[in-house]
C-alpha cells in the first residue's frame, strides 16, 4: 500500500556537497584537524538525495555513516578534497559544508618525528591550503548555485557577509561555532542565511531540519533561475 508520493523537487539535478574536517599530516602518525563531525554536511547530502538529486558527497575523515542514496568520495587532506571536487564538476549546485583546514604543514615528515631528549620542540612551518569554495565560486564550470558555510566565533553576520563576495558564493550559511553553543560536533545548529537578498535568521534546529530547509531553499532558487 503506497504512502503519499514524496515530493522530489531536485529530480534531475546534480548536487555536490563537501563535509567533515580535513586531516593535514605532520608525520606518518600525526595530523592537524578540527572538531567538525560532518553531521551538517552529511544531513544535507541525505536530504538532497531524498529530494531526488544525484548527490556526490566529498567527505573528510568522519565517524558517522554514509548517507543513503549518495555517492561518497572519501578524502583526507584539503588538496585531495579540491581534486575530488573538481573531478565531480559540472554540477547544478555545490554546497561546501566541510571544515577545511586553513593550513597544512609545509613539508610533512616521512618518518615519525622523535623527541631528541633535550626538551627542544619541533617548529611546524605552515602553508595555506587551497580555498575550495572560492575555487568553485570562480570556476569556468561554476555551478548555477554555489552555497558556502561560514564558521564564526564572533561578528557572525559581518564576517559571513564578507565571505559572500570573497568566495563568489550565492548564499553563505553562517553559524556561530563558539564552544558554548556546542555546534561543532553537536546535533543542533543555529544558522543565518546570507545572500544578496539580505539576512534570514533561522531558529535553532536539529542539523537534519536545517538540511531539509536548505534543500527547500535550493529547490526554490533553482526554480527562480529557470
Ligand atoms: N572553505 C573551503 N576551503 C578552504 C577553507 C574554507 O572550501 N580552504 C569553505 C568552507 O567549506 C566554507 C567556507 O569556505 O564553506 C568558509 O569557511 P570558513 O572557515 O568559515 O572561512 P575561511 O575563508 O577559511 O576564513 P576564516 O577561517 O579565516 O574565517
Ligand atoms: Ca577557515
Amino acid at each position: 500500500f503506497a504512502a503519499a508520493e514524496t515530493p522530489r523537487p531536485l529530480a534531475g539535478r546534480r548536487v555536490l556537497i563537501t563535509s567533515g574536517p580535513t586531516h593535514e599530516p605532520i608525520d606518518p602518525v600525526r595530523y592537524i584537524a578540527n572538531r567538525s563531525s560532518g553531521r551538517q554536511g552529511h544531513a544535507i547530502a541525505a536530504a538532497a538525495a531524498r529530494a531526488g538529486a544525484e548527490v556526490v558527497l566529498v567527505s573528510g575523515p568522519v565517524t558517522i555513516p554514509d548517507p543513503a542514496g549518495v555517492a561518497v568520495v572519501r578524502v583526507e587532506t584539503a588538496r585531495e578534497m579540491l581534486a575530488a571536487v573538481e573531478a565531480a564538476l559540472p554540477v547544478d549546485v555545490a554546497v561546501m559544508a566541510a571544515a577545511v583546514a586553513d593550513w597544512r604543514v609545509a613539508t610533512a615528515a616521512d618518518a615519525k618525528i622523535k623527541k631528541d631528549g633535550s626538551g627542544a620542540v619541533p617548529g611546524l612551518a605552515l602553508t595555506e591550503n587551497p580555498d575550495i569554495l572560492r575555487t568553485v565560486g570562480h570556476h569556468v564550470a561554476r555551478p548555477r548555485l554555489v552555497i558556502g558555510f561560514a564558521a564564526e566565533t564572533n561578528d557572525v553576520i559581518a564576517n559571513g557577509t564578507a565571505k559572500l563576495a570573497r568566495k563568489g558564493a550565492d548564499v553563505i550559511v553562517a553559524n556561530d561555532v563558539s564552544p558554548a553553543g556546542g555546534v561543532m560536533g553537536g546535533t543542533r545548529n543555529t544558522v543565518h542565511i546570507l545572500s544578496a537578498a539580505g539576512v534570514e535568521d533561522w531558529p535553532t534546529m536539529d542539523k537534519d531540519a536545517v538540511a531539509e530547509r536548505l534543500v527547500a531553499l535550493i529547490a526554490a532558487r533553482l526554480g527562480d533561475l529557470g
